[in-house]
């Protein structure tokens, strides 16, 4: 599939995406220093975020009991306006390249994995948040993402994490189609894999 930037809009959005365990946030930051190595300006951010509605969110990382899952979807998409209108569209205005640790197809993959429409979950969202330019969805077996999760980290897997619904997860990631789309094979080591991301930005950057 192919990348293209998106007309009018100076800056460029790249959103991060996979199961946890796929090494999204390493691979994060080896590209946000490789980006400004070349002389880019980088906005490196992350959802959930750390404003208000973000660590609600946290919260729920140890009992998702505590609401129901139309309350958890809506709070991650209030968390993702104020994400959008405090941070990515002011970064992308100003021309610079905003790199988003998990973005709306991760609410689709996880809360479609709880119940919701996941093609209702992107439409929703694309009606108030920004189209990524790029989508680098890291893909891995889900019993590999636990495995480096539960060794590498050492910690335990929060609610969010659990095998079953990792694997629901994983599906409703393999089934999403978007044109942004880019799959990344993320079995490798981290520097493998970020030659294969830098692939895609840099057929991004030059198109
Ligand atoms: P994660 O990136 O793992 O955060 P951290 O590394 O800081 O713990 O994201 C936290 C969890 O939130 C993850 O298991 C997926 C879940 N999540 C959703 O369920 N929906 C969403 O829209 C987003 C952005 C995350």
């Amino acid at each position: 599939m192919n990348a293209a930037r998106k007309a009018g809009r100076p800056g460029i959005l790249i959103a991060i995406e996979g199961i946890d365990g796929t090494g999204k946030s390493t691979q994060l930051r080896l590209l946000a220093g490789e980006l400004v190595r070349r002389g880019h300006e980088v906005v490196a951010t992350r959802e959930p975020t750390d404003g208000p509605f973000g660590l609600k969110i946290r919260e729920l990382f140890l009992n998702r009991g505590q609401v129901s899952p139309a309350e958890e979807l809506a709070l991650f998409v209030a968390d993702r306006r104020e994400h959008v209108r405090d941070v990515i569209e002011p970064a992308l205005a100003a021309g610079k390249i905003v790199l988003t640790d998990r973005y709306y197809f991760s609410t689709a993959a996880y809360q479609g994995a709880a119940g919701h429409d996941p093609e209702a979950i992107l439409r929703e969202n694309e009606s108030f948040a920004p189209e990524p330019d790029l989508v680098l969805l890291l893909d891995l077996p889900p019993a590999k993402g636990i495995e480096r999760i539960e060794s590498l980290r050492g910690e335990r897997l929060n609610e969010f994490e659990q095998e079953q619904n990792l694997r629901r997860v994983a599906a409703i990631f393999a089934s999403l189609r978007r044109p942004c789309i880019v799959r990344i094979d993320a079995a490798g080591d981290a520097a493998a894999v970020h030659g294969l991301i830098l692939a895609q930005v840099e057929r991004l950057l030059a198109s």
